[in-house]
């Protein structure tokens, strides 16, 4: 099959209603969708990723109404999110309706529900009968895409159409939240593009962080993903640098000074902004990987903002943690 870049909307639609995947920009990066209401062409993403049965996918529909159409619940403090934070880099985690096929959930009785923020993909939202059931359009485990050249890479001849929107705006996953109603709380279940404290800002409150690596609530937040194929360390440059003196040695970190000469430096943010830094990071990870060094040495983001959310695919990426 060979597959097609390309910004034709109507192309997209026909693809998908022909039960075929395509895969979709968004704010975040970029996803491998399926019409969510066939269990059968649901079950293809699944198996052009290879990712495993349990993990579950998320629901993306184009407008706040259809939300309740896949969920039989939404709590006052999600609504309010939802009001606040909708189309952008949120996911809510909701009981789910009947019209929800059990392979997107995995069997969960939740769902996975967001409204990405892309003019050409909520544009095709508004032109197809159905939401769109879409991972990041990845193989299972690898870094995730933020251009249409990145799912090329990876899925070049497994799809038949690539709707193009250039680089993604924000560049790192949604924010999974949900809610629980034992103490009325929300609940971040995987950091991400919306920060804490913007959330927290909008609640007046804190939330509760459910984080998890090794049996966690949403499957995917398994420790070993985003992984390079080139092994990536993290910690302290200088002090890492030390232990791999010969080497191919590729940097990644956030200014410009190094006292030691290395294959290649990427400065993630010049000025250490946590936008920027996230808005590279994955372009930047996949770079590292294919100019054929041997090692990758990345520094930990300053922890604020999306930092928070850099610092926690760094660290999966890390090849210790294997
Ligand atoms: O920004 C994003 O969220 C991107 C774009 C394409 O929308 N999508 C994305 O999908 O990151 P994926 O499949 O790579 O990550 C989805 C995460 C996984 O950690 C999965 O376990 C969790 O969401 N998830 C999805 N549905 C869930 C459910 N019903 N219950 C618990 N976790 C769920
Ligand atoms: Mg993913």
């Amino acid at each position: 099959m060979l597959t097609e870049i390309g910004s034709d909307i109507q192309k997209a639609k026909d693809w998908l209603d022909c039960d075929e995947l395509v895969a979709i920009p968004t704010e975040t990066v970029y996803g491998l969708a399926a019409n969510a209401l066939s269990a059968r062409v649901v079950a293809k993403i699944y198996e052009v990723k290879n990712r495993p049965q349990f993990n579950p996918l998320i629901l993306h529909v184009g407008n706040k109404n259809d939300i309740g159409r896949y969920t039989t619940h939404i709590p006052d403090k999600i609504q309010a999110l939802i009001e606040d934070f909708m189309p952008g880099p949120l996911t809510v985690l909701l009981p789910k309706s009947s019209l929800v096929p059990d392979i997107v959930t995995a069997g969960s009785s939740k769902v996975a529900i967001r409204i990405p923020q892309s003019h050409i993909t909520l544009e095709l939202l508004k032109n197809i009968k159905y939401p769109l059931a879409a991972p990041s359009a990845n193989l299972s485990g690898y870094v995730s895409p933020t251009s249409p050249q990145h799912v090329l890479d990876q899925l070049n001849s497994k799809i038949p159409y690539i709707l193009d929107g250039g680089q993604c705006s924000v560049g790192i996953e949604s924010t999974i939240i949900g809610y629980d109603e034992k103490s009325q709380k929300i609940v971040l279940h995987r950091m991400g593009g919306l920060s804490i404290g913007e959330i927290e800002d909008r609640l007046g409150e804190n939330i509760v962080l459910d984080i998890t690596h090794s049996k966690p609530n949403t499957p995917g937040q398994l420790k070993s993903h985003y992984a390079t194929i080139t092994p990536l360390y993290l910690g302290d440059i200088t002090q890492l640098y030390s232990n791999f003196s010969g080497q191919k040695i590729v940097i990644i970190n956030y200014s410009n000074q190094k006292s030691f000469p290395v294959f290649k430096q990427y400065v993630l943010s010049e000025n250490a902004s946590d936008i920027e830094a996230a808005q590279r990071l994955f372009a930047t990870l996949r770079e590292a990987d294919s100019i054929g060094a041997d090692v990758i040495l990345a520094e930990l983001a300053p922890d604020f903002g999306l930092g928070k959310a850099i610092n926690d695919r760094l660290s999966r990426a890390q090849h210790i943690l294997k």
